[in-house]
């Protein structure tokens, strides 16, 4: 009775989780997305609480309600720009999830034989190994994102060669393990495989620059995704195998669009010890390039006289507008210029800011409508026509020497091309460098003014310039 029961609650929500994916991926309808999510996580948990195989409902409760609470209060907590570090947190969770159910399933004393009990030992021995590299790379990951360790990779002497004899080790290790003939040593196999499995992921991490973290946290989540199914496989739990194989395959996607979109090379990631270039820069939040020219300053109420003269303006927010947090007041700029007759649009390159979709979420929260929100590809092509771009809080997504200087750390990175436009102007404190610590060309261009103070005090005085 349970069984059937259970399979077509799975069935339900799989399909929710395929719907909530489908639902994230546009802004409209991320609200609809999340919530198919929370119903299809909620089938699930009746699944597990009525099931008859559950010896404790006090333990069972008491680490639900734990869990709920921590994650609720993580939740309300983190701000937009520490998110990367706490998805960072959650998927040491799901790999070390992996590691513990891994060897409990193996410890329990099962009733396979002969293929059977090898294909699961297979699973047992997978499903660890993924979980621990996932585990130790998040919180790697995590220690870098928060600034406990440093952003710099580490590049030991013969990395790659490291990592290959680890991964030949693990390879006779498993060996070992299918064929030891007492499960002594068969834990012995296992834990080995365990150890070096949690320092590559250590020496993964490590060795990748802090620029390139993203995709790594992206790459981690497929990891984890990866993780989840071997589990599902070592507890014959369908829906832990379709959600991983989900959140597996779309995390790669994600990882593969970054990457591109950060002109990284996908499979040196899938490699791990990638991070010249940006990385080997390192995040420079507050490095000072030399300056290749003169700047031209301009200030909030002759910015005001610009905007009102515009029929036609681009707005690109940067991670400075979050940090600043001057969406609400762009906002309120964009409604007074549609009033006077402006054509206001946004601008989102796929890695403004901080995360995936950092600037799609805080425009959103400020209420900016969807249809004056433009992705990069959508966009690029109409700068020439635009009057005024303001460029909020962003460096490196609207760098000319991405396209003009082969010699660029960032050279090959599709860019917001808004110097194309009559007026550029550029909102930011000082001429220090954005996240790839490289000076950019378009401050010093003709057609360029600095507006320089902190985004949301200046948007403060254009906004009064405006009224
Ligand atoms: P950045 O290139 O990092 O530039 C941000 C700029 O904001 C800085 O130059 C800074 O200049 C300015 N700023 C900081 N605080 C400000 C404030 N209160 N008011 C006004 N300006 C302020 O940001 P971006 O253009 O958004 O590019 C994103 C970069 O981060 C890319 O290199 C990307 O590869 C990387 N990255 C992206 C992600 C994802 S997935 N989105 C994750 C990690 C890294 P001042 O100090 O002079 O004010």
């Amino acid at each position: 009775m349970f069984e059937g029961i259970s399979v077509a609650l799975y069935l339900g929500a799989s399909i929710l989780f395929i719907l909530s994916l489908g639902g994230l991926s546009n802004q409209e309808s991320s609200r609809r997305g999340n919530l198919y999510g929370i119903v299809g996580m909620s089938v699930a948990l009746l699944v597990t609480v009525l099931n008859p195989l559950v010896v404790s409902y006090g333990v069972l409760f008491s680490t639900m309600f734990a869990g709920a609470l921590i994650g609720t209060l993580l939740a309300k907590r983190v701000q937009m720009t520490a998110m990367p570090e706490l998805v960072a947190m959650l998927h040491s969770f799901v790999g070390l999830a992996a590691v513990l159910v891994g060897f409990n399933n193996f410890l329990e004393p099962g009733v396979l034989v002969g293929a059977e009990k090898v294909i699961h030992e297979i699973e047992v021995y997978l499903g660890i190994l993924i979980g621990a590299v996932t585990f130790s790379g998040s919180i790697i990951a995590f220690a870098k994102l928060n600034g406990k360790i440093g952003g710099k990779p580490l590049t030991l002497p013969g990395r790659h060669w490291l990592n290959l004899a680890i991964a030949v080790t693990c390879l006779g290790l498993g060996y070992r393990f299918l064929s030891a003939g007492t499960p002594g040593d068969a834990v012995i196999a296992l834990g080995a495989m365990t150890v070096l499995a949690l320092l590559f992921g250590v020496h993964m991490v490590m060795a990748i620059g802090g620029a390139d973290m993203p995709v790594v946290v992206s790459m981690l989540n497929s990891y984890s995704g990866w993780a989840a199914a071997a589990t599902g496989f070592m507890l014959h739990n369908n829906l832990l195998i379709v959600t991983g194989a989900l959140v597996g395959s779309s995390g790669a996607i994600l990882s593969y669009i970054m990457c591109a979109a950060m002109n990284r090379q996908f499979l040196s990631v899938i490699a791990g010890g990638f991070g010249g270039g940006l990385g080997a820069a390192g995040p420079s939040p507050a490095g000072v390039a030399t300056p290749q020219g003169e700047v031209t300053p301009i200030s909030a109420a002759e910015t005001a006289d610009l905007l009102s003269a515009a029929r036609n303006v681009v707005v690109v927010p940067g991670y400075g507008m979050a940090v600043a947090h001057a969406q609400h007041i762009l906002f309120e700029i964009s409604t007074i210029l549609k009033k006077k007759g402006c054509n206001v649009r946004f601008a989102i390159h796929p890695v403004a800011g901080r995360m995936p979709g950092h600037m799609n979420v805080l425009l959103a929260e400020a209420k900016v409508p969807y249809d004056i929100v433009f992705e990069m590809d959508e966009i690029n092509a109409d700068f020439p026509d635009v009057d005024v771009v303001v460029v909020i809080g962003a460096n490196d997504i609207v760098n000319p020497a991405a396209l003009e200087d082969p010699g660029s750390p960032i050279a090959g990175m599709p860019v917001l091309e808004v110097w194309k436009a009559r007026t550029v102007i550029v909102s930011k404190r000082s001429m220090a460098t954005g996240y790839a610590g490289v000076d950019n060309p378009l401050f010093y261009k003709e057609n360029t003014r600095m507006l320089f103070g902190d985004a949301k005090t200046m948007m403060d005085e254009v906004l009064k310039g405006l009224v």
